[in-house]
């Protein structure tokens, strides 16, 4: 052990055995009654830890329960094209997600089954240290510690640690907190408690000190001072903003969309054209009010601007030019795009339809 890691440490082995007595008594009558704990299996304890990454509960289950009935197994969803993956994922955001996942599918078909260790799981694409162990603990009885942002925040809060947890000796410290408090005896429980703790006791912005089954040995317990600064992170830069503007070509019922490309923002999502029509009869104008929508690393200002085309040809001629497609608006519908773009998607065809 470090001096740094002495000076950071504020609880004994005996402090982490009592909170994880305390944790599992609590979970016992406290645990939510998710979808994917009721009748647990491998394929949607993955599919619930992938959902749940960066997405709330509330939003997971509607998504969850969608992928069970069009994918009932992992065959099922190996087999389903890209875009089906695409288009069932729509407004969870972060695509990457469903891109890997359809990708993992295919992989655990081709191996003929599920990996049977959390090593296993962690060399299939989109499985990190975390979802490894989550999905481990949870569908193997694997004695592994699951730690995630929502874990950090509990054991940093616990165990007073005051290091950024996205630095090497905040990273090493939360481990230890989540190692000595690790239930190995009902490790998928355990892991789940913790995480339950995090979301409805240990919150972010008010956590519910009295009601915490581990506040008799807890380093921030009714102490503001210290759960309002913890987790600690390292400052991160601000968002960039990006001035988008998403040009809609349209003629009656039709519009020109496009396909993005594989890589980059919104990979293989469809969107409209950010360039201007070259050549139309009528000016171009906002079509609705500037949209701001946040990305993880870039605010973006949307100008949705609308360009009534005089014939379907000449939405043709638009489209050959910029790589894009002409559909109907419901066939557009079939597609999966951006939250950006189905935010105001009933707007944006109104004004459209409305000849604007
Ligand atoms: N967040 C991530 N995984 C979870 C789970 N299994 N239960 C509740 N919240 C979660």
């Amino acid at each position: 052990m470090s001096k740094g890691d002495f000076l950071q440490k504020n609880w004994c082995q005996t402090d982490a055995e009592r909170a994880r007595r305390s944790l599992a008594k609590w979970y016992d009558s406290h645990a939510r009654d998710l979808p994917w704990r009721l009748t647990p299996s491998l394929y949607g304890t993955w599919l619930s830890e992938i959902m749940l990454q960066q997405t709330r509960v509330d939003t997971g289950i509607p998504k969850w329960h969608l992928f069970q009935e069009l994918f009932p197994s992992v065959e099922d969803l190996a087999q389903a094209s890209e875009a089906e993956v695409m288009k069932a994922w729509e407004g969870l955001g972060y695509y990457r997600r469903a891109r890997l996942l359809h990708q993992a599918a295919k992989v655990v078909v081709s191996k003929g089954g599920f990996p049977e260790n959390r090593e296993g799981w962690l060399a299939l694409p989109g499985i990190g240290p975390y979802t490894s162990a989550a999905i481990a603990s949870i569908g193997l009885g694997e004695a592994v510690a699951a730690v995630d942002g929502n874990v950090q925040r509990v054991m940093s809060r616990w165990g007073g640690v005051t290091d950024p947890v996205d630095s090497k000796t905040g990273a090493q410290a939360i481990q230890g907190v989540a190692d000595a408090w690790l239930d190995a005896a009902r490790p998928g429980d355990h892991n789940q408690a913790v995480m339950e703790l995090g979301a409805l006791v240990c919150s972010p912005k008010q956590p519910r000190c009295a009601e915490c089954p581990v506040r008799f040995t807890c380093t921030s317990a009714d102490n503001p001072d210290m759960w309002s600064v913890l987790p600690r992170k390292t400052p991160k830069r601000k968002a960039a903003r990006w001035d988008l503007t998403w040009h809609v070509a349209h003629h009656g019922n039709q519009v020109v969309a496009i396909q993005r490309p594989d890589t980059g923002v919104w990979a293989t999502l469809w969107a409209f054209p950010e360039r201007a029509p070259s050549k139309s009869n009528t000016p171009s104008r906002p079509l609705i009010p500037d949209v701001v929508h946040a990305l993880t690393h870039k605010r973006i200002h949307a100008r949705m601007v609308g360009t009534a085309m005089t014939s379907t040809e000449e939405l043709h001629t638009w489209a050959q030019e910029v790589n894009g497609v002409v559909m109907t608006w419901e066939e557009c519908e079939a597609k999966a795009w951006p939250r950006l773009a189905t935010k105001v998607w009933s707007e944006l065809k109104a004004a459209c339809m409305a000849g604007n």
